[in-house]
């Protein structure tokens, strides 16, 4: 089995334990059985772009952590990263900050990194390479003469050809994207909207449905809906620890429900729209006063971008409003956190609340969609009310599907969740914990890995008559 190279964005901690996040687990795991390495940022703000990474061995698996400076933070990963990419790929073309130098540090970091990890590489590895900081490093690594098979998995939505073509440099970004062996995205919507983008602008030959070559490179593109590790989510669910407990009984004494949301504090996620939705639903229903609550857990991210920042503001102020509308003095109907919470503490929270309200304006996945069905009680479940735009309605049929611009809409699902009758509920959870159990983490990682070994290699012969990214310009941009 060749060994696999794992490389993000942030590197993983690989001595931390199941409870430090699900996806990394699973990789970390996949890791430790085949051996290889994890490359990414160490995550320090003050390092010097291109020094020597610190390497650390555990075991079969080499953690490689590459440092970067203050303004490569700036320019490539909260810039490029979180105030180009980001928001163009969530279709938020408004959002989008440009700016040359954001341009630069991406390309450059990518490059710097490429020649960082090619120093580690074995003949024989599989590389696998994930998400949307790191579109243009297969492009480096092939300059370098990497000819090992690389796999790259999106882990946010990709946007459609109309509105990718809006974007400065989409045709530099489609050209990188091309030096893949196999490129993963998480739904058949953005399978297709990389197809549209490859046929329309003939940027690639299409040899079958998905699959393209370009030049004598060969690549496929596929839909790889990743999962959670559901057996543990639902078994850390059932462990709540005493103030959990103790908040459940008070509301089961009070005869409260309770909905949950939670979140990276992110535009993407439809914070504002589900707070009205909540405002919504008290407002049309006076007989839910003191029945029911909201809790919407919302961890800080990126705070340095503005949009960020803005969004920070606009739920403070619902939240403020809402209550003071709504509150009585002895029942909060909004309950808003914005830090982090740790996983034990929220799985028996989702385990314990009768609406999971997961409304995101665009997503690629949403995983608190699966970790709240996974949390469930079989015998006695609560309800999903899933945007329709979150990828994992795809999958999740069985949810209260919303339209999450539609505030009328989504407090009516609300109720109809709320008013739910059990017989419905547990048909509704049957269904979807089947799907969330059997396309788990460890399906994902291996149809992933299954095809990426099966894909066309990458040919032997002379780099020179290769396209390299950036150098086909021949493209309207
Ligand atoms: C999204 C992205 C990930 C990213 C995560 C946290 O899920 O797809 O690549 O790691 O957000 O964002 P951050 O900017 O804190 O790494």
């Amino acid at each position: 089995m060749s060994r696999l190279v794992i490389v993000s964005n942030r590197v993983a901690d690989l001595r931390a334990g199941a409870h430090s996040g699900g996806l990394a687990v699973g990789l970390a795991d996949a890791l430790k059985e085949r051996g290889g390495i994890w490359f990414g940022w160490d995550g320090e703000e003050d390092g010097t772009t291109g020094a020597e990474p610190q390497v650390e061995t555990i075991g079969k698996v080499e953690r490689i952590a590459a440092s970067l400076s203050a303004e490569d933070l700036a320019n490539y990963y909260l810039g490029y990263a979180n105030s180009v990419l980001w928001p163009m790929f969530h279709y938020r073309l408004d959002l989008v900050d440009y700016q040359t130098e954001f341009s630069e540090s991406y390309w450059r970091v990518n490059e710097t990194f490429a020649r960082q990890l090619m120093r580690f590489l074995n003949p024989d590895d599989l590389i696998w390479v994930h998400d949307y900081h790191l579109i243009p490093l297969a492009g480096f690594l092939r300059q370098l003469g990497c000819r090992q098979k690389i796999g790259f998995f999106l882990h946010i939505p990709f946007p459609p050809s109309d509105l990718l073509s809006a974007a400065p440099e989409h045709t530099r970004l489609v050209d990188a994207l091309l030096n893949y062996d196999l490129i993963g995205f998480q739904t058949q919507t953005d399978v297709n909207n990389l197809r549209h983008y490859l046929v329309e602008s003939a940027t690639a030959e299409q040899l079958d449905e998905n699959t393209f070559s370009f030049g004598d490179r060969i690549l496929r593109i596929d839909r790889f809906p990743i999962g959670i590790d559901a057996a543990g989510f639902a078994d850390m669910a059932i462990e709540a620890d005493d103030e959990v407990v103790m908040d459940q009984m008070r509301r089961r004494i009070l005869g409260r429900r309770q909905i949950i949301g939670l979140d990276r504090l992110d535009y993407s996620k439809g914070l504002p729209e589900r707070f009205k939705a909540f405002g919504r639903l008290l407002e049309q229903h006076p007989e839910l006063s003191k029945k029911v609550s909201f809790l919407q857990v919302a961890s800080p991210t990126r705070e340095a971008v503005d949009a960020y920042a803005d969004i920070r503001i606009e739920l403070e102020t619902l939240t403020g409003s809402i209550n003071g509308r709504f509150a009585d003095f002895n029942w909060t109907p909004l309950r808003y956190i914005n830090r982090a919470i740790p996983r034990e503490v929220l799985a028996p929270l989702y385990r314990g609340s009768q609406v999971g309200f997961v409304t995101p304006l665009r997503d690629g996945m949403n995983l608190v969609a699966k970790e709240y069905v996974a949390a469930q009680k079989p015998s006695d479940p609560g309800v999903l009310v899933l945007s329709q735009f979150a990828g994992a309605a795809e999958e999740l049929t069985e949810a209260l599907i919303v339209n999450p611009y539609d505030i009328d809409e989504m407090a009516r699902q609300l109720h109809r969740a709320l008013e739910m009758p059990l017989d419905e509920r547990r048909e509704r959870h049957a269904a979807l914990r089947q799907k969330v159990f059997q396309q788990d983490a460890r399906a994902w990682l291996n149809s992933f890995l299954n095809v990426l070994e099966g894909a066309g290699a990458a040919p032997a012969k002379d780099l020179a008559d290769q396209v390299l990214p950036g150098e086909r310009t021949a493209q309207s941009s």
